[in-house]
Parts: C-alpha cells; sequence; structure tokens
C-alpha cells in the first residue's frame, strides 16, 4: 500500500522527489484513529513556495480514490484511512493461497555465508556461543526468505597453540578412558591443569610450544590425538544442534586453513605489507593496532586463518555477504581482518560484515564459564525443557506427546529470549520469565498459535478455504494491517541484520490477534464465520512462519 500511495504522490507532484524518497517519508500515525498512514507535506514546501497546510489540502484532492476509506488534512499532515474491505480482500486471500511462502522474495541465486556458533575444541559450549547459533541461525532463515541462499558455515576453533598445551597435558596426566566418556569436561580439566602447573615450571610452555609446531609440521601422533580431542568434543556439540534443531553445511573450521595460509603470506609479502616487529610478522594498520600474522617461530594465528578463510569463501562461494555472527567483545578482531584485506586490494572485502552481538546476564553479571564454575548449555537447555514440562501439565494435562511439546517450548523459550531483543544489548538470562505463557515470550506466541489451531480444528466442519468475500468488523483492523506488512518486516529484518525485527513483529501480531479474539465470537454461526475463520487461519500462518523464521518450532498443541 505504501509503494502505491508513494508511487501516487510522486506523480501528482510531478517527482520533486522519487517514490522510493517519498516512501521512506510515509509515517504511522500517533494514534490507530487519525489514520492508517500519514503524509508530512514539509519537506514538499521548500520547493514549493507554499505552506505546508495549504500543500496537503490541495495535494489531497488529487489523491480520491477508492483505495482509502477517507483523507483528512491536519495541518501540514495528510492522513489516509485506508479502505479496509479493499485491503482485507487482498491481502487475506493472497496469505491462504501462498500459505509459508507468503512474503517470500524472488529467489537472486547469490549466495550469503553465515559464519556462525564456532566454538572452541575442548571447551565448553558458552552462552556466547549460544547467542550466536540462535543469532546466525536466525539471520540464515532471513536471507533465504529474502531468496538468498545461505551457507552456514561452522568456523570450529580447532587449531592453536591450546591443542599444544593440550597434547603436552594428555601426556603427562590423561586418561582415556575418562576423555571417552566426558571429553569436554576432562579436556578441560587437563587445560586447568597445564595452567597451573605451568605457572611454576616455564619447560612446559616451551614443550607446548614444540608440541604446536609438531603439529603444524603435521607430525603423526601429535595430529592423531588432535584428531581425537576434536571428534569427541564436536560429539559433544552435535547433541546441542540437534537439541536446537540447527544444521550447518560445513564445519570447516581453522585447521581446515592450514595448507591455506602460506599462499595468502606469499601475497602479503608481495605487496610489501608484511614487517617485522620483535621477529613476528606483521600488518601495520592506519588508527588501530597492527595484525599479527606470523609469531616469532612461525606459528600462525587466529587473524591468518580468518585472512585463509576470506579468500577461501570469496573463491567458492562469490558470496553476495559474508556475516560473521560474533561477540561484540571481537570487533578490533573484525576490523583488523577488514583493514588487511582492504590493503591487499581485496575489493570484494566491502561484502564483509561483523555482526556483533552483547553479553548474556544473569542478575545483571555476565554468566561466565570461567573459574571452575561452569554452566553448561546442555544443562540449562534441559532445565527449560523441564520447566516447560511442568507448566505444560499444569495448563493441559490430557495433552498427547507432553515430552516433544514440552522440548519445542523449552528450547523455543530460550531461543525467544535472545532474539526479541536488539542483538547488541546485553540480555538478562531468567528461565522463570522466559517460560512464562504470558508477556513478551515465545511460549506466548507459540500458545497463541496453538489457540488457532484448536479453533480451526473445532470449526473444520464450517470452514472452507475458497471464501469469495472477506467482510470482517472493525476490531480484526490492527490484526489485518500487521498481516500486509509482514512482507516489510522481512525486508527490513534482512538489511537490518537484526532477528529481533521478526520476534517483535510475532509479539505485535499475537497481542492484536488475542484482542481480537477477546472481542468476538469467532464461530458464532452468522455470514462472516468464514471471513473469521480466514483471518484466523491467515494468522496462524505468519506467526508459524515468524517463529520458523526464528528457528523456533510451533507445536499445534500445547
Ligand atoms: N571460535 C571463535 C570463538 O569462540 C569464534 C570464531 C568466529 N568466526 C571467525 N571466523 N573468526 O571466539
Amino acid at each position: 500500500m505504501n509503494k502505491y500511495l508513494a508511487q501516487k504522490i510522486a506523480e501528482e507532484t510531478n517527482y520533486l522527489f522519487q517514490a522510493e524518497a517519498i516512501e521512506k517519508m510515509l509515517e504511522k500515525p500517533k494514534h490507530d484513529e487519525l489514520g492508517d498512514i500519514a503524509f508530512p507535506c514539509f519537506q514538499l514546501a521548500k520547493f514549493l513556495r507554499k505552506a505546508p497546510p495549504i500543500i496537503a489540502a490541495e495535494l489531497a484532492e488529487q489523491l480520491i480514490n477508492p483505495a482509502f476509506e477517507k483523507i483528512n488534512v491536519v495541518g501540514g499532515y495528510i492522513n489516509f484511512f485506508l479502505n479496509k474491505s479493499q485491503v482485507m480482500n487482498e491481502i487475506i486471500p493472497v496469505i491462504l493461497k501462498q500459505q509459508q511462502n507468503y512474503g517470500q522474495k524472488e529467489q537472486s541465486f547469490e549466495n550469503v555465508v553465515i559464519d556462525f556458533s564456532s566454538p572452541n575444541i575442548a571447551k565448553p559450549f558458552s552462552m556466547g556461543h549460544l547467542r550466536s547459533t540462535v543469532i546466525g541461525n536466525a539471520l540464515a532463515n532471513i536471507s533465504e526468505k529474502n531468496g538468498y541462499d545461505a551457507v552456514r558455515v561452522n568456523h570450529l576453533g580447532d587449531w592453536g597453540t591450546q591443542f599444544g598445551k593440550l597434547i603436552v597435558a594428555y601426556r603427562l596426566w590423561g586418561e582415556k578412558g575418562a576423555i571417552e566418556k566426558a571429553p569436554i569436561k576432562e579436556l578441560l580439566k587437563l587445560y586447568g591443569k597445564f595452567h597451573e602447573e605451568a605457572e611454576n615450571n616455564d619447560a612446559l610452555n616451551n614443550d607446548a610450544r614444540a608440541a604446536f609446531k609438531a603439529l603444524e609440521n603435521g607430525d603423526l601422533e601429535e595430529n592423531s590425538l588432535w584428531k581425537w580431542f576434536k571428534d569427541a568434543s564436536l560429539d559433544e556439540f552435535q547433541s546441542i544442534y540437534e537439541l536446537l534443531n540447527i544444521h550447518f553445511d560445513t564445519f570447516e573450521g581453522e585447521a581446515f586453513y592450514n595448507d591455506k595460509m602460506a599462499d595468502i603470506i606469499t601475497q602479503l609479502k608481495e605487496k610489501e605489507l608484511l614487517k617485522l616487529s620483535d621477529g613476528a610478522n606483521v600488518v601495520e594498520l592506519d588508527n588501530m593496532p597492527p595484525c599479527l600474522i606470523t609469531k616469532q617461530d612461525g606459528a600462525s594465528l587466529y587473524a591468518t586463518r580468518d585472512l585463509a578463510a576470506a579468500f577461501y569463501r570469496q573463491k567458492t562461494y562469490s558470496p553476495k555477504k559474508v556475516l560473521y555472527v560474533v561477540g561484540n567483545e571481537q570487533s578490533l578482531h573484525f576490523q583488523q581482518l577488514f583493514h588487511v584485506l582492504k590493503k591487499m586490494d581485496a575489493n570484494w572485502a566491502e561484502h564483509l560484515s561483523h555482526v556483533g552481538f552483547g553479553m548474556i546476564l544473569k542478575d545483571g553479571k555476565k554468566m561466565s564459564t570461567r573459574k571452575g564454575h561452569v554452566i553448561l548449555l546442555k544443562d540449562v537447555l534441559e532445565e527449560a525443557i523441564n520447566t516447560a514440562k511442568g507448566n505444560i501439565t499444569e495448563k493441559n494435562p490430557t495433552l498427547l506427546n507432553k515430552d516433544d511439546v514440552a522440548k519445542k517450548v523449552g528450547v523455543g523459550a530460550v531461543i525467544f529470549n535472545d532474539l526479541k531483543n536488539y542483538r547488541s544489548n546485553d540480555i538478562e538470562f531468567s528461565l522463570e520469565q522466559m517460560l512464562h505463557f504470558k508477556g513478551e515470550t515465545g511460549p506466548y506466541v507459540q500458545y497463541t498459535f496453538a489457540r488457532i489451531c484448536s479453533m480451526l480444528e473445532k470449526a473444520s466442519l464450517q470452514y472452507h478455504d475458497d471464501v469469495i468475500k472477506i467482510t470482517l468488523t472493525d476490531n480484526a483492523w490492527p490484526t489485518v494491517v500487521l498481516l500486509a506488512n509482514y512482507p516489510n518486516i522481512i525486508s527490513e529484518a534482512f538489511e537490518q541484520m537484526d532477528p529481533s525485527l521478526i520476534a517483535k513483529f510475532a509479539l505485535q501480531l499475537a497481542k492484536a490477534f488475542n484482542k481480537f479474539y477477546a472481542t468476538t465470537k469467532i464461530l458464532a454461526p452468522d455470514d462472516s464465520i468464514n471471513s473469521r475463520l480466514a483471518l484466523c487461519k491467515s494468522t496462524s500462518i505468519v506467526l508459524q512462519d515468524c517463529l520458523n523464521l526464528l528457528g523456533i518450532e510451533a507445536p499445534e498443541k500445547m
């Protein structure tokens, strides 16, 4: 609707502004009673040399059209009231026909690479990795909804000097059986012990450096230990991904780039970008610390592997965009990375962006994995599922498949709690709050969806899809307007890389619908029953789609 109106206004004002610019000027009036769309005439005044209220009055005359029920001029504003019947009859049949394809943008056959989750081998899956996992997955889904092919990359932290330490620690104190039983817990213990012992015994650090060097040189024994640590950790991570229902296209992590770094270093040398500094090789950067490329002993670094990864992805996927979904604390790393690429004349680097995010707080403090008190994500998710099960049993004791529903609700609550906030903000983690069936929660949206499903089931005899004309009372209007706006929200969420726009939209839609539900006898056997059920069905389609974009499943009963 906004597009159409903007085009009309552009025409009537002889293209003082292009339609796209006009569309950006359109506003939502402060109160619903003022209208559906407002156009402020102030910017036109400069060009037309007339007072805004006069322009508004004249222009309003020109815009009279069956698409508008009423047009009011208030000061310099033109307020439009959409023709409700026309909009309803345009939108609802489209949703019913397209189902979950409503709002789907045309296929562009371009790739968007999303580097997300990327936990570190032999370390616990942290709350930060949880954020990266759910934000990255939502962005991948949103990219697909916007017509792109998403490439989901798990850039595993499976290389680095810490593996030298682990190998040394394992040889000194490790126990095969214990690691097989609980890999991450045991490896973490070994890593901790290494640091304790190394404080008074520097020789250990030298051994660790030598072991990492051997690993980088491809020595067999070190490599088979490393592979074992990696596979065992990955098994544990997989069980988390299964719980979250998230998959990746590739697990090409840091180690994958071992044989791809020499070429980068050659390029850096050829471009005379490599400088020696205390025996290490660095690239000097403007207005930020230099980027370390190799250490004194020739060992590579995190940044070196990211450089190689950037080139490899460019060659492999020619992506439209590459998103690095990593906490804000790594923003310097990514600034350095992008800056080095620019110095290497990699003009495609402009497609790369760091999609940062804030921390997860518990009672205002960082939920950390440091100093012995490790919060295991798996435990958190299991607790969420258990609590959800309790809530569900209380509400609906006879429900079948309680376990399956509890899993979807518990996990969904954790994901929704994360995604409803703008990603750069820190978020508070309260299982109790996020599992409420009321308020701004995932279960609230899921519950609204399930409620509509059971109503449609009840009505299945009366209800048929081929409604000829939609007739609805005015209390349905806020829901209809939201439904009509969904395609715009999808575009915006992609442009701003912001899944919270989808989550907030889902909350608004659920609220608007519940208000309608509370003030309407939906199943009353009158002429409009099919129109009302069509609105219910359309709402359920869009709510489900929102949840799915966020990576949340929507049970039909709960
Ligand atoms: N493994 C890293 C960490 O846990 C995150 C990797 C992010 N991706 C990247 N290409 N650097 O901090």
